[in-house]
């Protein structure tokens, strides 16, 4: 299996994932198809590409000519026949439902040829337990791009209990080829690399805002000024999505309640469709024609303790490390593109001391349980 070759891609799914993968993948000169279940979708998802390269050739990042060079080069198809018929690689971006994405890796196994890799962009469901359902799981991979595909640099590689080396070789030369930064996640854990470190991180700082009763904007102010993030946590919930933070949360305490401690303000929001950004309020409220960013003043970050939300990143990522899913320079790497934080989280560790860290957790693990047990690792790191 040493000698893979990529040239065709089936992307499954046009939405706000999909779309953005079969465009990246047409720009690096693979030849794309791109699937979804409604025509209407695909018109949109087509339309959505050709507004995206026009405006790079607006800005001179391409020509007219490469510009629809591109485009002709993804196919856009309902048939699912079709679409699987010539390709290599699947990637498959469907809504995250474990039923419905098992339905779909089902009806492939019937038609796809026994060469195809399957490659899920799944943000949280087990790779593992995807690949099950099919007869190759050797061949099933997990390739999680950032939102917006196009912009975000960062692609986790997530490989099954049984995916080949070589597959994932072969997909780790493929995100290269996107001109994207591969990380690999050694072992399919509940959120990967990135939302296992975001996620819990949210509702971290909706404790404190319940424990230390500081204001959105006093943690939003620490967080951007003095941990380097590019953004408040809360406006960067709001970007993401209530309902994507939520339902991540949901999965990832299905796999293992010991990674989150769960804060009622999110499930709240979630059922109050206060989304964030999209619905026009969130943590804040939005003017919705305008992208306007939350005013967030550096005066407020002194009001703050940030020891608890930096003990709960660093101890999720010495889990990580210690659980051997991957190291500290690709931890660095995977917060730095994923998450966009400008200062390497154990620098920061050490500025705020990895003993005081390793008391805080103490505290908290008497109150408030296992969650916030110090990982071994950091005794070491003192
Ligand atoms: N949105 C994000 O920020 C983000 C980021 C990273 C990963 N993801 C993951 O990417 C995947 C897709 O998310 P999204 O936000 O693009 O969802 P989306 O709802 O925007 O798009 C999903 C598309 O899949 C189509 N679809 C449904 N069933 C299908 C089928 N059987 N075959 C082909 N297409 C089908 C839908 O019609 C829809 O157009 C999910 O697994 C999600 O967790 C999302």
């Amino acid at each position: 299996m040493n000698n893979i070759q990529i040239k065709n891609v089936t992307v499954l799914g046009s939405g706000i994932m999909g779309h953005g993968i079969a465009q990246i993948a047409s720009m690096a000169g693979y030849n794309v198809t791109l699937r979804d279940i409604d025509q209407k979708l695909l018109d949109k998802a087509m339309n959505n590409i050709k507004w995206s390269l026009d405006k790079l050739v607006t800005k001179n990042k391409l020509t007219q000519q490469k510009c629809e060079d591109i485009y002709n080069r993804i196919k856009p198809t309902i048939n699912l026949t079709d679409a699987v018929q010539k390709c290599d690689l699947i990637i498959e971006a469907v809504p995250e439902i474990m039923k419905l994405k098992q339905t779909v890796y089902a009806e492939l196994e019937k038609i796809a040829a026994d060469n195809v890799i399957f490659a899920s962009n799944t943000s949280t469901l087990p790779i593992t337990e995807i690949s099950k359902i099919t007869k190759r799981p050797d061949k099933v991979i997990g390739i999680h791009f950032f939102n917006p595909p196009q912009l975000m640099k960062l692609v986790e590689i997530i490989p099954g209990e049984k995916t080949d080396q070589h597959i994932t070789e072969a997909i780790n030369n493929f995100v290269l080829s996107l001109n994207k930064n591969p990380i690999l996640c050694r072992k399919d854990v509940p959120g990967f690399i990135v939302n296992r470190l975001f996620i819990p991180m949210v509702h971290e700082a909706c404790h404190i805002r319940e424990r230390q009763h500081n204001s959105l904007l006093e943690i939003d102010s620490v967080v951007k000024f003095k941990l380097g993030l590019p953004m408040g946590i809360f406006e960067l919930a709001d970007f993401t999505g209530l309902d994507v933070i939520h339902k991540a949360t949901i999965e990832m305490q299905s796999r293992d309640t010991n990674i989150i401690n769960k804060n009622h303000i999110i499930e709240d929001l979630y059922k109050n469709n206060n989304l964030g950004r999209k619905t026009g309020q969130g943590f804040y409220k939005y003017d919705h024609i305008e992208y306007t960013r939350v005013n967030i003043s550096e005066d407020l970050a002194d009001k703050c303790d940030p020891i608890q939300i930096i003990s709960n990143i660093i101890n999720n990522a010495a889990w990580l490390i210690s659980h051997d899913v991957s190291d500290i320079d690709e931890i660095e790497k995977a917060v730095k593109l994923g998450l966009g934080i400008k200062i390497p989280i154990f620098k920061t560790a050490k500025k705020y001391g990895i003993q005081n860290i390793i008391n805080t957790l103490n505290e908290m693990y008497k109150k408030y349980g296992d969650v916030y047990k110090p990982d071994e690792l950091l005794y070491k790191l003192i």
